[in-house]
């Protein structure tokens, strides 16, 4: 294991009920000025809205409201939010949603905060921003970890790039899995996928021998394997959707990492292939992962011939390296049909102009993949995809 440092900032209130049970006292420690951040409207359908409402109104908070937040949400929304957050000098900021809600939060809370341009900051001087406005978040779709985390995905169309960029920790998350069951199937699906892809992702880094937070990751990855599968079976499955947003919280809060350089090329990829064609997250993710796997052998076989035994129970039995990984990417292609999810571009609807090469050229490579992949063999992979 690599040496690291371990400080989580982030209180989880877990639970049928955590926001009734915990959002008052938690408001109580925060200024008066409350934004309450959410999307495209989910939450006015399923009644969250009215229950949160209910509950800042009770606390006496003056709410402003910032909505429309859009799936791979944008710079511009982002800039949107900061501008809304200094006109009516907030103090405390409520995100209420997925991923998207979630991320978009984590940079307005800090571009609300300074007059620079954040993206200017990060990118260009390659600095961070220190000072936020507090947060807090409710998860009404999970699968991302992103309440768990301080890195935000956030595409900027102007430069055609989706990228991350550093913000704050939420001070708590509200995770209430009956708050994510209005979800509609395919987001639950490509949800819970992107969370075993995080574990993956992290898996695949490295040191590469096995340590202890690889256990627990196999241990997490079965789970949500076992989850997705009792899901499909029963969507009401209460203990089954508790379960998948826990393990996709635990996949984001940093405890797989510790020790390790993760791997996360996957993502780079796909973030790319977002910002020229705003796709979902998890369904590229899950048409990307086994043919960059494929482009990962040999380097990565000893990794993926341990995922085989222990994440997917391949009988190792007479069976070398080589082909328990070849073992592993097939079984994973093989769950990804099971699951519903896409296997190509093409069944996502990804136009056929869509300009692969940019998207290759315009992806970080990472350090930590096994392999040192070129924009070259990226574009290979890619064309592969299409389908
Ligand atoms: O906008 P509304 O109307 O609320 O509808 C949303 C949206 O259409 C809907 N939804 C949310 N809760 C619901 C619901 N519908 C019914 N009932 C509910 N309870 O779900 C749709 C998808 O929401 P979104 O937030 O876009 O999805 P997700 O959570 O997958 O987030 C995706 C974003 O997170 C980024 C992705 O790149 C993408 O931009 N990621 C963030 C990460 C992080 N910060 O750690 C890590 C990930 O790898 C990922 O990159
Ligand atoms: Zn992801």
């Amino acid at each position: 294991m690599n040496t690291f440092t371990y400080n989580y900032p982030v209180t989880v209130y877990f639970g049928e009920g955590a926001a009734k049970n915990n959002l008052p006292k938690e408001l109580s420690k925060v200024g008066d000025t409350v934004m309450f951040a959410y999307g495209g409207g989910s939450i006015k359908k399923n009644g969250i809205y009215d229950e949160l409402v209910g509950i800042l109104t009770a606390a006496g908070k003056k709410i402003v409201e910032f909505n429309g937040i859009m799936s791979n949400p944008t710079y511009d929304k982002v800039q949107e939010g900061a501008r809304l957050a200094k006109e009516n000098k907030v103090d405390f900021i409520l995100a209420v949603g997925g991923g998207s809600v979630i991320d978009c939060c984590k940079i307005v809370s800090a571009q609300a905060l300074i007059d620079e341009d954040i993206w200017t900051l990060e990118y260009e001087k390659h600095g961070v921003p220190t000072e936020f406005i507090p947060m807090g978040a409710v998860v009404t779709a999970f699968g991302t970890g992103a309440e768990m985390n301080n890195g935000a995905v956030i595409t900027n169309t102007e430069k055609m790039m989706k990228s991350p960029l550093r913000g704050a920790f939420y001070s708590f998350a509200i995770l209430d899995p009956v708050y994510t069951m209005t979800m509609p199937m395919k987001q639950v699906i490509s949800g819970a996928f992107d969370s075993l892809s995080h574990c993956m992702e992290t898996y695949m880094g490295s040191p590469r021998e096995i340590n202890y937070s690889d256990e627990i990751n196999e241990a997490t990855q079965r789970n949500i394997i076992r989850n997705i599968r009792a899901t499909l079976k029963d969507p009401k499955d209460l203990h089954a959707r508790s379960e998948l947003v826990w393990a996709a919280a635990m996949a984001e809060n940093g405890m797989l990492k510790l020790g390790k350089i993760t791997d996360f090329q996957c993502h780079m990829l796909e973030h790319q292939l977002g910002a020229y064609t705003d796709c979902n997250h998890g369904q590229g993710l899950a048409v990307l992962h086994p043919v960059l796997y494929r482009h990962m052998m040999p380097e990565a076989n000893h990794q993926f011939a341990r995922l085989a035994v222990e994440v997917w129970d391949i009988d190792p039995e007479g069976k070398n390296e080589a082909q328990l990984a070849a073992a592993f990417v097939k079984e994973l292609a093989a769950f990804i049909r099971e699951i519903g999810l896409p296997t190509t571009l093409r069944e996502m609807d990804i136009p056929e102009n869509t300009d692969l090469r940019a998207v290759a050229d315009s992806t970080i490579l990472t350090g930590g993949c096994a392999k040192k992949f070129t924009a070259d063999e990226l574009f290979a992979v890619l064309s592969e995809c299409r389908g």
